[in-house]
């Protein structure tokens, strides 16, 4: 198993399979998708090169994300090819959701079992305001297919905004009462892009910390190797609420994860100031062994912590190119 100096280990990989998204949201592509120049995505057969690697290191959860990961063409078919391999547990994928309701049976049947969706707002205009696009009805419907089709971890990622949504916890709360997801709202994080609005809109997720307390929501207790997310209960409800702080201390002590984006390089952190290429090292199977050893040798380098809150996001420009 991948181990680094602070004795965390890394079952888990994050894999951005393209930077493109439909989507417009502020915090992170509000003129919405640039088209560049820049290298062409992973191919299917670099990434089953790179999965291959990495499960020999232990891992046994990979979440694909993007942009939005099922704007692939291909997606599917790189989701069965992974899903297949002996020793992945959890398939998991992070969607904005505009394609589930037709795709969730396709995509289960294809191995997928986990699914990330974000939701902003359950407030139709204001989901509209944040995302560009008015498909919060369409979404939620996707998520009831997901159930149905029998998703067994279902996740709704709620970034939590200022003055936007910070509102709405009774409206989450009311969806969870009987829907088996777990709701995580997630500090909005400063991105190399996003300055300005991370001054105007970022709220400490302390806000609903005290909320669910009174409310009679009772912390859970920490499971070994789980990722940086707080969860809640309460023995009335079907669903969960989790808290996600990037800038609360000893948010990197549960880091489990390590991320690959849409071209290849290795990122030892969210907000890390290093990328480490490694597609010259995917072109043909002979060099697994080689491929290995480059990554082993990286995890020496993973810090302990980011430094956001000195106001450094590394080389981060938005989560487009590296998923959440
Ligand atoms: N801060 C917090 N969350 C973000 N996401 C994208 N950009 C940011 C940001 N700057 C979230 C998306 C999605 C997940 C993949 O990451 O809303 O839920
Ligand atoms: Fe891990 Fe970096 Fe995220 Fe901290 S910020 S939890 S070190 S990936």
């Amino acid at each position: 198993m991948l181990t680094d100096k602070f004795d965390r280990t890394f079952p888990y990989l994050r894999l951005s399979i393209t930077e493109v998204c439909n989507f417009s949201c502020q915090y992170c592509l509000p003129n919405g998708y640039q088209k560049s120049n820049g290298p062409s995505f992973l191919s299917q057969d670099e990434i089953n090169r790179l999965v291959d690697a990495f499960i020999e290191l232990g891992v046994w959860k990979i979440r694909l994300t993007g942009g939005e990961p099922s704007i692939r063409k291909d997606f599917t078919d790189i989701a069965r090819m992974i899903a297949a391999k002996p020793g992945i547990e959890t398939m998991a994928f992070t969607t904005n959701g505009y394609k589930l309701k037709e795709n969730a049976q396709t995509w289960r049947d294809a191995g997928l079992n986990a699914i990330n969706i974000s939701i902003d707002s359950l407030n139709a205009k204001k989901f509209h305001q944040i995302t560009g696009h008015n498909r919060m009805a369409e979404i939620r419907d996707g998520i009831d297919k997901a159930i149905e089709v029998g998703f067994d971890k279902i996740k709704i990622n709620v970034v939590l905004l200022k003055a936007i949504n910070d509102d709405e916890l009774d409206l989450y709360l009311d969806y969870v009462k009987d829907t088996p997801v777990s709701v995580r709202y997630i500090e909005l994080m400063q991105t190399g892009d996003n300055l300005h609005y991370f001054n105007k809109y970022h709220l400490s997720a302390e806000h609903i910390k005290t909320q669910l307390i009174e409310r009679g929501w009772v912390e859970n207790i920490r499971a070994i190797g789980a990722g940086p997310a707080v969860n809640f209960s309460h023995s009335d409800y079907a669903g969960s609420i989790g808290l996600i702080a990037p800038y609360s201390k000893d948010f990197c002590s549960g880091c489990n994860r390590l991320r690959i984006t849409s071209t290849g390089d290795l990122r030892l952190c969210l907000f890390g100031n290093v990328g480490v290429p490694l597609r010259h090292m995917l072109q043909n199977d002979d060099q697994k062994e080689d491929l290995k050893a480059a990554i082993a040798k990286q995890l020496n380098y993973k810090a302990s912590t980011h430094f956001l809150a000195m106001g450094d996001t590394g080389i981060l420009s938005n989560l487009s190119s590296t998923g959440g």
